[in-house]
């Protein structure tokens, strides 16, 4: 088994579902190590407290830069023997120090169908840009906002009367079936 470390910043139903899928047998090949999250109030926390797994909350406020952040996080996991990282809902670009250590075993995914509508509220992006499809893409971390290489990607219809909230709920459906699958056959 891959011991691997899930980051995430926010909701963290993309967590919670990869845990459901290591507990149900289907990701036989991971061992998840740890829950690193950067914000205190994030409710992927709440969400660990279900599963038997170490959460560190790391926040980069207490850090005097982002390389003493990145150090942190880095410690605890080569302390786990952490070989992959899976990023689900983790909001900061990723530096130096991590992916000097980890890039090409770090997977994120992403809610818009990449190349289109990298960063923030890439949901909103799409509706306003008048799209008629959206989706989701798993891909490699480098060092920009969402332009590592694509790995895999599903689609969804944009239809008449979507609304953020329908269309969040649509992709979020869809990454649930697509984080597992990839990182079944991408972490090896
Ligand atoms: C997901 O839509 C993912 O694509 C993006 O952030 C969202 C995280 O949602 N990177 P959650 O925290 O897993 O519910």
């Amino acid at each position: 088994m891959i011991k691997v470390a899930i980051f995430a910043s926010g909701s963290g139903s993309n967590f919670e579902n990869i845990m459901a899928r290591v507990n149900d047998g289907t990701l036989s090949n991971i061992e998840v190590t740890s829950l690193v999250v950067d914000k205190k109030d994030a409710y992927a926390i709440e969400r660990a407290r279900k599963f038997d797994v170490p959460i560190h909350v790391v926040l980069p406020k207490s850090f005097e830069s982002k390389e003493a952040y990145e150090a942190e996080i880095l410690s605890y996991l080569k302390e786990e023997g952490v070989e992959w990282v899976v990023l689900a809902g983790y909001m900061r670009l990723i530096g130096t120090t991590l992916l000097d250590a980890y890039e090409g075993r770090m997977l994120n995914i992403h809610p818009s169908l990449l190349p289109k509508h990298k960063g923030k509220d890439a949901i909103g992006q799409a509706l306003e840009s008048g799209d008629t499809k959206s989706g989701s893409t798993v891909h490699y971390v480098d060092s920009g906002m969402d332009t590592g290489e694509i790995i895999e990607q599903m689609s969804c219809e944009i239809e008449d009367g979507e609304t953020k909230a329908s269309l969040e709920s649509k992709i979020k459906a869809i990454e649930y079936e697509l984080y597992p699958k990839v990182i079944k056959s991408i972490i090896q």
